[in-house]
């Protein structure tokens, strides 16, 4: 059996509504990490999955008028859903959990009962803040400004009788953790963690770890009524997916303790105090390693609620490709801290690193050696050590320095040192002038044919080590240099020379094709903009208003009018200034704000109704004698205005009743 194990997860995502970038970033890093250690031999488990529990999804179910397990599922296994996100991003998970699956709910129910039975789980009540969309408890003083620490967000009330978990009990032994060993990273995660929920005042509570006040939640099969708090239940997946207590499957002995869990960081608490304590209180091996990535931000938050953005990942799939996202990703922010998510950023990455460098670098090589050698370069090379070794030389040591970033999740610098080497290759060709070389090839033949040779090689060991960021591009980029499956394996990239000396290449197509970033920044525009509306109803029609008496209609005095000139305001873009014909003889000045709706010649002439009895009042300096009606209604989230004109052989003046 291989001794190389490897277990690896994700947190397992709420499903309440469409994933977007930020959600997706874990999961490719989550990957990346996984084929990464697979590809260097390692027998890989990595787990990702659903948590399905709770409040906010019971909530979410009745406002659409559908059973908890009924929305769960049409978000998690209905087309367009989370596993089929994962498939369209090659995430290689080898299993997905649902807390709703029946394995992990005996399982919980098991385990609820054994921290009670152990005396770590008494029975209580509650009284604090409870945040919803966290689905966390606080207390009054743990509040910021009144509001959710985590997510800013306001708290309700929250009173009834609970079971709670002695994390006090722990208290000592997680903060050793924390401070001693390298159970969290990034370290500066640790004091945040020390300072704020074990050092702090009253030191680490007890957690709430059952509710009553909704039902949608793992029962506590001893106390019906309760159900199982779903931090508890959740946190528990990472070893009921293995088969901690349930026959669904036997592989905790082969991948417990996880090597490594990656989560975000705002759930860092979950993971590094409480996770642990219940581990402890099971008596259960703790996991080797809790790793809190940072957000990316749209505009400064971590919702995808802010305008100006296209976060959608089908989409940007669908546009970019895949691997260019994926690739994005992980290129563009350090894992361990926030980063800025901007469209421009996406195009900007696309160009200068997969377009220029990477494209670039495989489309001059392969179409140079079909030029001069149609495809087949001759056996015969002459090095010429003064040239070719700086770039040996940076290309087999490219593995270990790799290396030595991945194993610390560091994937924006191990990419840093592979596109290091992609900008080094082509200054190689610049260096080496293929094209002067090709001009006498029985003089320089041998010679062009090293350049280009080293040039594939470079672009060989590249590939290796871009295949956990994007394996499909890479496996068309080891076709087009004719990399055989020997040339593609982890062990080759720390070798020199393993294609054949007469190896074949075939320029294919181009694989990261160039963005025009202003063309393309207008079209995600538009896109939004119509996605948008297509979400807004497309009618709105303001609700009836309450009955008046008879006697309080009659007091308004609605008159057929006739418009006698009409121009636009100066200096307003709403109003238009019309002078009517009211019947009495008297021009009348009426200003209205419809000017977004009509050109002021096209009124003139026409029949409308007017209430005249109201006081006159200024408007931009003007006085309005009156009001002009209309017809008012919402059109995909935008107010329209439709003067009301009647048949125009109404006199002036004639009274509407
Ligand atoms: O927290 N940038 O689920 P979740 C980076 N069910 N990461 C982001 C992000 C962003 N803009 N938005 C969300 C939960 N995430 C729990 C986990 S584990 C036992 C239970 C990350 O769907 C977030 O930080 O709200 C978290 O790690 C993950 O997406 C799932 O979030």
């Amino acid at each position: 059996m291989n001794d190389k194990r490897f277990y690896i997860t994700t947190p397992i995502y709420y499903p309440s509504g469409k994933l977007h970038i930020g959600h997706a970033y874990c999961t490719v890093a989550t990957d990346a990490m996984a084929r990464y250690k697979r590809l260097s031999g390692y027998d890989v488990m990595f787990l990702t999955g659903t948590d399905e529990h709770g409040q906010k999804i019971e909530d979410k179910a009745r406002e659409a008028g559908v059973t908890p397990q009924q929305f769960v599922d049409d978000i998690v296994a209905a087309p367009g859903g989370v596993l089929d996100l994962w498939k369209l991003m090659n995430i290689s998970y080898d299993r997905f959990i649902r807390t709703t699956d029946d394995y992990h709910v005996e399982s919980i129910q098991k385990i609820f009962r054994k921290m009670y039975d152990n005396g770590d789980i008494y029975k209580g009540s509650y009284k604090g803040k409870y945040c919803k969309p966290c689905e966390s408890f606080w207390t009054e003083s743990q509040l910021t400004d009144g509001k959710c620490p985590d997510c800013g967000r306001e708290v309700q009330d929250a009173e009834e009788e609970a079971y709670f978990f002695r994390a006090s009990k722990y208290a000592g032994r997680v903060r050793d953790l924390l401070l001693n060993t390298g159970f969290l990273e990034p370290r500066s995660r640790v004091n945040e963690m020390v300072n704020n929920f074990i050092d702090c005042e009253g030191g680490l509570q007890d957690l709430c770890v059952s509710r009553t006040s909704f039902t949608w939640g793992v029962p506590v099969d001893f106390d019906p009524g309760h159900v199982v708090y779903v931090w508890l239940d959740a946190l528990f997946n990472y070893m009921t997916a293995l088969g901690y207590q349930n026959d669904k499957y036997d592989d905790l002995e082969n991948f417990w303790p996880a090597d490594v869990h990656f989560l975000g960081k705002e759930i860092v608490r979950f993971h590094a105090i409480y996770w642990p304590a219940f581990l402890m209180s099971m008596g259960l091996p703790l996991p080797k390693k809790v790793y809190g990535h940072g957000w990316l931000n749209f505009n400064g938050d971590k919702m995808s609620k802010s305008k100006g953005n296209v976060v959608d990942p089908h989409l940007l799939s669908e546009r970019y490709g895949v691997d260019a996202l994926r690739f994005f990703l992980l290129r563009t922010f350090p894992f361990g801290s926030d980063g800025n998510f901007t469209n421009e950023l996406l195009i900007q990455t696309i160009n200068v690193d997969l377009a220029n460098d990477l494209g670039n670098l495989v489309s001059r090589t392969t179409a140079m050696a079909e030029k001069y050698f149609g495809g087949k370069l001759p056996e015969g090379r002459q090095p010429n050590p003064d040239l070719d070794d700086s770039l040996t030389a940076m290309v087999t040591g490219l593995r270990a320095r790799y290396e030595e970033q991945m194993e610390k999740f560091q994937f924006q610098n191990a990419l840093e040192d592979v596109f290091k080497v992609i900008q080094r290759a082509n200054k190689y060709i610049d260096e080496n002038a293929p094209w002067a070389l090709a001009k006498d090839m029985d003089a320089n033949g041998a010679r062009l044919a090293a350049v280009l040779y080293n040039l594939l090689e470079a672009v060989r060991v590249c590939t290796v080590l871009l295949i956990p960021f994007m394996p499909e591009s890479c496996g068309k980029i080891f076709t087009q240099i004719g990399a055989d499956k020997a040339a593609q394996t982890w062990d080759s990239a720390e070798k020199w020379g393993v294609l054949p000396a007469n190896v074949s290449v075939a320029k294919g197509e181009n694989l990261f094709p160039r963005i025009d970033m202003n063309k393309e920044l207008a079209e995600l525009d538009r896109i939004q903009e119509e996605a948008r509306k297509a979400a807004l109803p497309p009618i709105e029609i303001e609700p009836q208003l309450d009955l008046v008496d008879f006697d309080t209609f009659s007091k308004c005095d609605f008159r057929a009018v006739k418009v006698k000139a009409c121009e636009n305001v100066r200096k307003s873009d709403k109003l238009l200034k019309f002078i009517l014909d009211d019947g009495t003889g008297v021009d009348r000045q009426i200003l209205s704000g419809i000017a977004m709706y009509y050109k002021p010649e096209e009124l003139v002439g026409k029949t409308l109704v007017a209430i005249v009895n109201l006081p006159t009042r200024k408007m931009m300096s003007r006085e309005s004698q009156g009001m002009l009606i209309s017809a008012v209604h919402t059109e995909q989230g935008e107010e329209r205005l439709h003067l009301i004109m009647v048949d125009d052989n109404i006199p002036a003046g004639a009274k509407l009743c």
